[in-house]
């Protein structure tokens, strides 16, 4: 989540949004960028469930991409992160409450068609390349731990094939 990449996006919101009407997703996509910096927390988080499995936790961690990078949309994204949050980053404390001012907001970084995602089963670390790579560690089905610096995404047959059949992403 690097401060940059935060500030630019800051920056092209308002236009993604002028030219969002021609795009037939646009009604859903508006309303996912929900803006909720009104609250000072955010409104719910992941509690663990060491019972999660682990395809289960794949598919969690394409919705957490998805939240993040571009859907630009607090509520799922937060409601993966449990309430520790180990933060590697030297700028940011410890837990969700220290980045909930980052992405209260809801603004998209990037498409699915310029960013990608991974999720290392063998690892239980999911990716996301966006300019940067994070790196997150699942606990119980949560985002528990983060790493921002000098990442690198894994080799594509590191990463988790989701089984998109009959399950409806959102
Ligand atoms: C924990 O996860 C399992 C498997 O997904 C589920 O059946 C169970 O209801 C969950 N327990 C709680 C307390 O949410
Ligand atoms: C990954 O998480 C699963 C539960 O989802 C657990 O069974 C497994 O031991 C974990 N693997 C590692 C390497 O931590
Ligand atoms: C994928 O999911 C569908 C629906 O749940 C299931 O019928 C199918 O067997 C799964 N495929 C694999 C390879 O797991």
């Amino acid at each position: 989540m690097h401060l940059l990449t935060i500030l630019s996006t800051a920056i092209l919101a308002p236009l993604a949004v002028i030219a969002a009407p021609t795009d037939p997703t646009a009604v859903s996509e508006i309303v996912k960028r929900e803006n909720l910096c009104n609250l000072k927390s955010p409104p719910v988080l992941c509690t663990p469930n060491a019972s999660v499995t682990v395809e289960e936790t794949a598919l969690r961690a394409y919705k957490f991409y998805r939240a993040f990078v571009t859907d630009g949309d607090p509520r799922t994204m937060f409601s993966l992160i449990d309430n520790v949050y180990i933060q590697h980053n030297p700028g940011y404390t410890s837990g969700p409450q220290a980045i909930w001012s980052l992405f209260c907001a809801g603004r998209k970084i990037g498409t699915e068609a310029s960013t990608s995602w991974c999720f290392d089963a063998s690892t239980n670390m999911s990716y996301a390349q966006y300019g940067n790579v994070d790196r997150w560690r699942w606990v119980g089905g949560c985002v528990h731990e983060h790493w921002d610096q000098r990442e690198r995404m894994p080799a594509k047959e590191q990463c988790y094939k989701l089984n998109t059949t009959g399950v409806t992403l959102p």
